[in-house]
């Protein structure tokens, strides 16, 4: 695992940025994973100025709350459109997240599964990390799940993203989330993080230990992550 510490926020989303920019300029048709949330906000900003070439380019979003209807502006759908998708020439139908409508979550997950083996994999996964070591909607558990699956989010995370909502009952308390096995198959991650609130999570990666309660140190079995934080989020 490489750490990239840098200056502050804005240092982080220009680096996140660049990775993006050489995974796109070295395969135009490249399979990005993606996710949502304050920390890739930034680093969206900057691919959107960059004019970079999208148009063969696949998304695959990491969750989506459920139930939720694209149309709500607190579902992932609509951040992605917003923060990336309306500012790019990426083809709409090139884009993929979760249905949050879906009548049958389980048989969207299996197809959500089914799409990404269709694909190939994903070529380059974008990551951030809860206050409790969570990735996508991986929440600390005794065990974990390796598939796209239907999960109830944590009251950390119900509290810690309450801040989007107009109050904390308004978050929906279940998502559709990719498994560890998508994302740890992922040919190369990057985990962006920002701020003193993640220092604990971050400072989980310093040693070897891997446990299914900071579902983040189950990325050290993989060979390419680079952790792209700032000094807060590093130092504490
Ligand atoms: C979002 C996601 C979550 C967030 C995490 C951090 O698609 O998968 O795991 O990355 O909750 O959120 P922020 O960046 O808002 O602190």
């Amino acid at each position: 695992m490489k750490f990239i510490v840098c200056e502050n926020y804005d240092e982080m989303s220009a680096k996140a940025a660049e990775f993006i920019k050489k995974e796109i300029e070295n395969d135009p048709h490249c399979v990005l994973g993606l996710a949502t949330g304050s920390s890739p906000v930034g680093m969206y900003e900057k691919l959107a100025g960059m004019c970079l070439d999208f148009s063969s380019v696949t998304t695959v979003n990491l969750d989506e709350y459920y139930p939720i209807s694209p149309e709500n502006e607190n579902s992932y759908r609509y951040f992605m459109n917003k923060n990336l998708f309306d500012r790019v020439n990426i083809k709409k139908e090139n884009t993929h997240v979760p249905d949050g409508t879906a009548p049958d979550p389980d048989a969207e997950c299996a197809r959500y599964d089914a799409l990404i083996r269709e694909l190939c994999g994903i070529d380059l996964q974008v990551l951030g990390i809860g206050k409790n070591g969570h990735i996508g909607f991986n929440e600390p558990s005794d065990s974990l799940v390796a598939d796209t699956h239907v999960t109830a989010l944590s009251e950390s995370t119900i509290k810690a993203n309450s801040r989007f909502f107009k109050s904390e009952s308004d978050v929906p308390k279940r998502a559709l989330t990719m498994g560890m096995a998508s994302i740890i198959e992922s040919r190369k991650i990057i985990l962006l993080a920002s701020g003193k609130s993640k220092h604990a999570a971050i400072s989980a990666l310093f040693d070897g230990k891997i446990t299914p309660m900071i579902p983040a140190t189950f990325l050290k079995i993989h060979r390419d992550v680079t952790v792209i934080c700032d000094k807060e989020a590093y130092e504490g």
